[in-house]
């Protein structure tokens, strides 16, 4: 796997249509949440094919959920478990294996599971997930790098003020507080769409969340969920990898499947640079670049409906050769500005200083070497070296593979000339 390269020769411009897979961000709450379901199949469409879904369905099966993949579809069975621990080795693979946390304490009032620790963006800390939880009646300790977390008595409803809008430590108390007795009632709570998929998935079971999509969401608990079928939202950053790919490449492309209004300011964003975008139809985006693009307004990563994290490194990658200066400031995560270094090493003129990232726009960008560093960071890179001069090649794409189908067979219908060795 490691030895795996793309290659990339660039410099064609991308004509065609995708359509945009299911959500990643949405797919591993969702599977988290089926841990709540007593009883019967829950079948969730639109789950896409990724090594980080592969890691929450064996993290499920381990735990004694049944989980099987028909296509596009993963039907699970959580009727018997037999294991209350997640191992070190599954937990090391994915840190966002913290969203079971919430899901097998509500479940079975008790769980193991090692400390996920930092990974790639820098410190991941999960204080806030852990201070709610104890909120809820939850006695959690730290013993030799594992949390061992227990509600002998139930956990029951609190009112939790989050100092930052958390999207992990979101669902991890909605999670918790569905099955708790009596309401909880998050404050700051996050509020991205993926949220409001978990809600919804929740709700189709016969939980009681009200006000997700806003800062207070009250989820009063019931004594019992019932299985449901649901369909996975559409991944937002991958529609935003896309159409970043675009306004590097020039061309003109459809996107299928996506719901523009969860793409928040990415598209204005977009069109401030001069590319023509337009939503159409019930779930379609079109958009044409022609020419250089202008370098927008400093870009501020925020909690959503800010401009998104996820989408930094790509639009980093359009500015690299945008007429101007843009400036970046991020907000969310210390590290990740990784993606910076292999840029620089194609011709991009960037200086980082702190959260700061100032991008000179430069006329060209040039094929070469480079390693992905991160998820989003690496798909920058394959978006760099679809437009730059010449050829690349890409490595360590076990980065990408977490959160992209296919992408070199995405890119080649569009025009790329991308292969996999
Ligand atoms: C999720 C997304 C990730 C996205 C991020 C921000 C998933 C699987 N991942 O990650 O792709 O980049 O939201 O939109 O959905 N923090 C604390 N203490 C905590 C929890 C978080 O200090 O207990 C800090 C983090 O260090 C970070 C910030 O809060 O600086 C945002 O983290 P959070 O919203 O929790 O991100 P994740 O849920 O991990």
């Amino acid at each position: 796997m490691e030895r795996q390269k793309l290659i990339i020769n660039g410099g064609n411009q991308l004509m065609g249509e995708i359509a945009v897979q299911g959500a990643k961000n949405s797919s591993l709450p969702l599977l988290s949440a089926t841990v709540l379901i007593p009883q019967g199949e829950c079948i969730l469409h639109n789950c896409p094919r990724l090594t980080d879904v592969d890691y929450a369905m064996r993290i499920l099966s381990c735990i004694g959920v049944k989980c099987r993949r028909e296509g596009g579809t993963v039907i699970t069975d959580a009727s018997a478990l037999t294991n209350n621990e997640i191992p070190q080795s599954l937990m090391r693979e994915m840190r966002s294996s913290i969203v079971f946390l919430g899901a097998m304490l509500g479940r079975m009032n008790s769980c193991k599971l090692s400390f996920p620790g930092g990974c790639e963006l820098g410190p991941r800390p999960i204080d806030l997930h852990l201070s709610a939880l104890r909120e809820m009646g939850a006695e959690i300790t730290e013993q030799h790098g594992y949390l061992m977390c227990n509600a002998p008595k139930g956990l029951h409803g609190a009112d939790i003020s989050l100092s930052f809008p958390s999207v992990g430590a979101t669902e991890n108390i909605m999670l918790a507080a569905v099955r708790a007795k009596g309401v909880t009632q998050i404050h700051n709570a996050a509020r991205e769409p993926e949220i409001c998929d978990l809600a919804e998935f929740l709700s189709s079971c016969g939980a009681k969340v009200l006000g997700a999509g806003t800062d207070i969401i009250t989820v009063e608990g019931v004594e019992k969920l019932y299985p449901c079928e649901h369909r996975v939202i559409s991944d937002r950053i991958v529609a935003a990898t896309y159409l970043s790919a675009v306004a590097c490449c020039k061309g003109e492309l459809i996107l299928t499947g996506v719901q523009s209004a969860y793409l928040g300011q990415i598209i204005p964003l977009l069109q401030s640079m001069g590319c023509k975008i337009y939503s159409f139809g019930k779930d379609s985006i079109y958009i044409r670049v022609k020419g250089r693009l202008k370098a927008p307004a400093t870009i501020r990563t925020m909690p959503y409906p800010g401009f998104p994290t996820d989408a930094q490194a790509l639009l980093m990658t359009a500015t690299a050769t945008a007429q101007g200066t843009t400036v970046f400031v991020e907000n969310i995560f210390e590290n990740r500005y990784r993606h910076v270094s292999e840029l620089s090493r194609m011709g991009a003129n960037i200086k980082v200083e702190g959260k700061v990232a100032v991008v000179e726009g430069v006329s060209t960008l040039y094929g070469g070497e480079l390693q992905a560093t991160d998820l989003r960071g690496g798909a920058a890179l394959v978006l760099a070296a679809l437009s730059a001069e010449g050829k690349s090649a890409v490595t360590r794409l076990c980065y990408i593979d977490r959160g992209y189908e296919n992408i070199e067979g995405a890119f080649r219908t569009i025009g790329a000339d991308i292969k996999r060795i």
